[in-house]
């Protein structure tokens, strides 16, 4: 037992601790679900204010809010999404919230980011980024298509954190590679960094980070009580990295 506590010291010892103490480096969040009562995020204005202004505390300067739109869930409406932003952006007037806001969405690849695409109709991120998630279950075939009708239709794609896809932990990052060399972005979750989505998650958001592949972070925060993770996030020293890393592209969004 006591040999156990003796080697944890030592650990702790050997490793300077990130010197972050807040977002200010970051700047910009925008993968996150604060519009009120859209997804499984925030529900209701309340909670997307106390989310804002734990953002501002913080040392964040913009939230661009990224509701999730999917067939088989949240088919919610450009109109829709961009309703709920004004209705937040007069709330944040009225409690003098320093944060910049806007709003786009998080695509989930199925028919219906399909045929968005090819309608034109998404919802983008400055320089017409789309963020992008896939299914956290099974390996969808038919991202290269996807990919490449983004392409053909103006867009660039940001893969919404990667590091989330158990499919693609076994091929020894070819399927990464493959993402990078399409040309997409690779958006990592700030939690994994300390292990929220488990090991594997947190390995590969590490040893993305380490191996340059990664352009953006953010939260994906859906509660007020994952604020304690984003805390407990700034002793990470691969955030601390990416942060102050010359490869990251948040700050390109104000
Ligand atoms: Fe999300």
């Amino acid at each position: 037992m006591l040999n156990k506590f003796l080697n944890l010291f030592k650990k702790e010892e050997g490793e300077r601790p990130s010197a972050l103490t807040d977002y200010s480096a970051m700047l910009v969040d925008f993968h996150n679900h604060v519009l009120p009562g859209i997804d499984d995020g925030a529900k209701n204005i309340d909670d997307s204010i106390m989310m804002l202004r734990y953002f501002e505390q913080l040392g964040i300067k913009k939230v661009i809010a990224s509701p999730h739109s999917m067939a088989d869930g949240y088919i919610n409406s450009n109109e829709k999404i961009l309703q709920l932003r004004d209705v937040v952006r007069e709330a944040i007037k009225k409690n003098a919230i320093n944060i910049e806001f806007d709003a786009a969405a998080e695509y989930y690849m199925d028919e219906l980011f399909m045929e968005k695409i090819e309608k034109k109709d998404l919802l983008t991120i400055g320089k017409n980024y789309v963020l992008m998630e896939l299914s956290y279950l099974s390996k969808p075939n038919n991202t290269g298509d996807a990919i490449y009708k983004l392409q053909i239709a103006g867009y660039n794609l940001i893969l919404a954190h990667p590091e989330r896809y158990p499919y693609y932990y076994e091929d020894s990052f070819e399927h990464f590679k493959n993402f990078k060399d399409r040309g997409a972005y690779f958006q990592i979750n700030i939690g994994s960094l300390v292990g929220k989505y488990g090991g594997q998650a947190r390995y590969t958001a590490e040893k993305m980070i380490d191996e340059n592949m990664v352009e953006f972070v953010s939260s994906d925060l859906h509660t007020i009580a994952q604020f304690e993770v984003l805390r407990d996030c700034l002793k990470s020293k691969h955030l601390e990295k990416i942060l102050n890393s010359d490869k990251l592209r948040n700050k390109t969004l104000l």
